[in-house]
């Protein structure tokens, strides 16, 4: 996976590149790299670590050229070196690429290539994809910048797995040459300049005019002009999209990490996500983006959900609430497993599938799968204009902003609230009662204050931070719709600590977990006076038969849980469809401030990426 960005024209291209990157480090930030054609061949500059460690060495040695390839790496094959950083070169030492995908069979192409003398510097897929263009360009016949396309060509044939790639060849000064099949690469067409990149943020300052090309195609690009073909023929249906240049803002403002701006932003990005769809005439709210009339929805019998990561954590909470709220079963699938599954369908089932980005690769084909087997598949996706946002059948934005912070925070609540209002409406196209539908749109307007109070009350879940900080394995309990919640603290708590933690069903505890129970290993327990109280107090009590701790997250007014547990994170009492909402926050918090305790990277831990593009 990773980010790719080219570009050719008359300015230098090592600055555009290097802050094009950057905001394509979601996708990726191990290594990163860049080969631009000075004049006399391709020079390479590549470095393990951080966008910022290319720029100094840029900065140390700068490169110079108008035409050039970039990319920041999040490794599949081969560690984090600067080694098997891209770009990496062919065996001529002429030709340089880079790549966002796997090649599957890259062990057997590296070997038959090894046989036939080539020697490899890197452990990566990618470097056998750099030989196979290499040789096949030196084996053309083929004269001018058509020789550089046919190899692609002819090297896509030879792999199997998703590529999107960009080439340049030091013999044609002017062209680079872009691919994809499975990976996204969107064509940014300038004033006598031309980008490439894996996604259109991070073409925003240069601009808002995109080609998007498809599966199978490869560009030529130059600095006045692109042609795209598939293996069909010439695209000559060109459509120009002008996107909307949200450049991301990445002041911190007075917050030292994104992470903690993004839990404070969730009191207006909430309202963003409810923001003009809320009905108080009809009791119910309005999604102008499903693309589905009052019918088509009344007919829907099953309602399946597909997402990864903190997205699918946000489905299950919407499992929760559109089962009650609309009575239609619902079902959840972690994408990766839908998508090769023999998980049956039923008819008129509708599909979401849930992503921040929009991007991430699993979640794209679970889209496409589902889309395969004739389902239609709504998105909700934060990224206008993302792989996911274009091709499912209609959708719902979250308008949550940016969100650059790797941990999804502020992206967990929009998607849940958006599942609130879905929720609502089919719910009110079915039996709920008008004065129920009143209660619910009641409490999600009144739900930005009583984050606001949440986020009032961060020193105390600071302190409780501090104090189990160390710990070395957690538990994360919670029930009903309580349970996702505990499931999104546990994933929180390990990607930002490197604590291990787990989330489980609370009654689940005496089903094996109970054996991890000792006073090293603290649980968190979410438990609010709802219909299940009695038995989550229970679950409290075993554990502290057992000596643990417990935190618990609880009522601000609740002295019973205050005098049982060792902590509490306590929260305002909403309706109880809308308390998993304000839960979540106290965990968000408490895994912030426990990584700050222990000095991690909050932003930007170790080993992930925020939007995973690769399988
Ligand atoms: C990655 C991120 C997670 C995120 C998941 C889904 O694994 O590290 O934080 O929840 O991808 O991302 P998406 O963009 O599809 O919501």
């Amino acid at each position: 996976m990773c980010g790719i960005v080219a570009y050719v024209g008359p300015r230098d291209a090592q600055p555009i590149l290097l802050d094009a990157l950057s905001r394509l480090e979601y996708r990726g930030y191990d290594s990163a790299g860049l080969a631009i054609l000075n004049g006399k061949g391709v020079e390479v500059r590549k470095k393990s670590g951080r966008i910022q460690e290319l720029a100094s060495a840029c900065q140390q040695k700068p490169v110079q050229g108008q035409i050039g390839i970039s990319h920041t790496r999040w490794a599949t094959h081969g560690g984090a070196t600067d080694i098997n950083a891209h770009p990496h070169l062919d065996a001529s030492g002429r030709l340089a690429l880079v790549h966002n995908g796997v090649v599957e069979n890259y062990l057997e192409l590296r070997a038959r290539l090894v046989g036939h003398g080539h020697k490899f510097v890197s452990e990566t897929d990618t470097e056998v994809l750099a030989h196979l263009v290499g040789d096949a360009f030196a084996a053309s016949k083929t004269k001018g910048e058509e020789k550089l396309v046919e190899a692609v060509r002819s090297a896509m044939k030879q792999v199997q797995g998703t590529l999107g790639i960009a080439v340049i060849h030091s013999d044609l000064p002017g062209l680079v040459v872009g691919a994809r099949r499975g990976s996204p690469l969107v064509i940014g067409i300038g004033h006598g300049e031309n980008f490439l990149a894996s996604d259109t943020q991070a073409l925003a300052p240069y601009t808002n005019r995109v080609v998007i090309l498809k599966d199978q195609e490869v560009v030529a690009l130059k600095a006045e002009r692109y042609d795209i073909a598939s293996p069909l023929g010439i695209r000559s249906d060109i459509q120009i999209e002008e996107i909307e240049n949200g450049v991301a803002t990445s002041d911190k403002g007075p917050y030292p990490h994104y992470m903690l701006k993004e839990i404070y932003e969730q009191t207006s990005s909430i309202q963003n996500a409810f923001r003009g769809r809320l009905n108080p005439h009809e009791a119910t709210a309005k999604l102008g983006g499903l693309n589905l009339s009052s019918h088509e929805l009344r007919k829907i019998e099953r309602i399946s959900i597909l997402g990864c990561g903190t997205a699918l954590h946000a489905g299950m909470v919407g499992k929760y609430l559109i089962e009650t709220l609309a009575k239609i079963p619902v079902e959840t699938h972690y994408a990766s497993e839908f998508r090769y599954g023999d998980s049956p369908t039923s008819p008129n089932t509708l599909f979401f599938a849930v992503s921040q980005s929009g991007e991430t690769a699993d979640t794209l084909g679970a889209l496409r799968e589902a889309q395969r087997r004739g389902f239609p598949c709504l998105g909700i996706c934060n990224h206008v204009s993302s792989t996911i946002a274009r091709e499912s059948n209609g959708g719902v934005y979250m308008h949550s902003g940016p969100e650059i912070g790797v941990a999804a925070t502020k992206s967990f609540t929009s998607q849940v609230m958006i599942f609130t209002l879905l929720g609502l409406l089919l719910g009110r196209l079915r039996s709920l009662s008008a004065s129920h539908g009143q209660e619910i749109l009641q409490a999600i307007e009144s739900l930005p204050q009583k984050i606001t109070q949440v986020l009032d009350r961060s020193d105390e879940t600071k302190k409780v931070a501090q104090k189990y900080a160390e710990a070395k394995s957690m538990l994360f309990l919670g029930r009903l719709a309580n349970f996702p919640i505990a499931l999104e603290g546990a994933l929180k708590m390990k990607e930002v600590t490197y604590i291990h933690a787990e989330g489980y069903p609370s009654a689940e505890l005496k089903h094996g977990v109970i054996a991890l129970i000792d006073k090293e290993t603290p649980t968190v327990l979410i438990a609010p006076r709802d219909g299940v109280y009695d038995k989550n107090l229970g679950s409290l009590q075993e554990i502290k038969a057992r000596g643990g701790r417990v935190i618990a997250v609880a009522h601000e007014t609740d002295a019973k849980i205050r005098d049982l547990a060792d902590a509490v994170l306590p929260v305002p009492e909403t309706h109880p469809l809308l308390q998993p909402l304000l839960n979540v926050i106290p965990l968000q918090l408490l895994s912030y401030h426990s990584a700050v305790a222990l000095g991690r990277d909050v932003d930007k831990p170790r080993n992930l990426a925020k939007s995973v593009t690769v399988e």
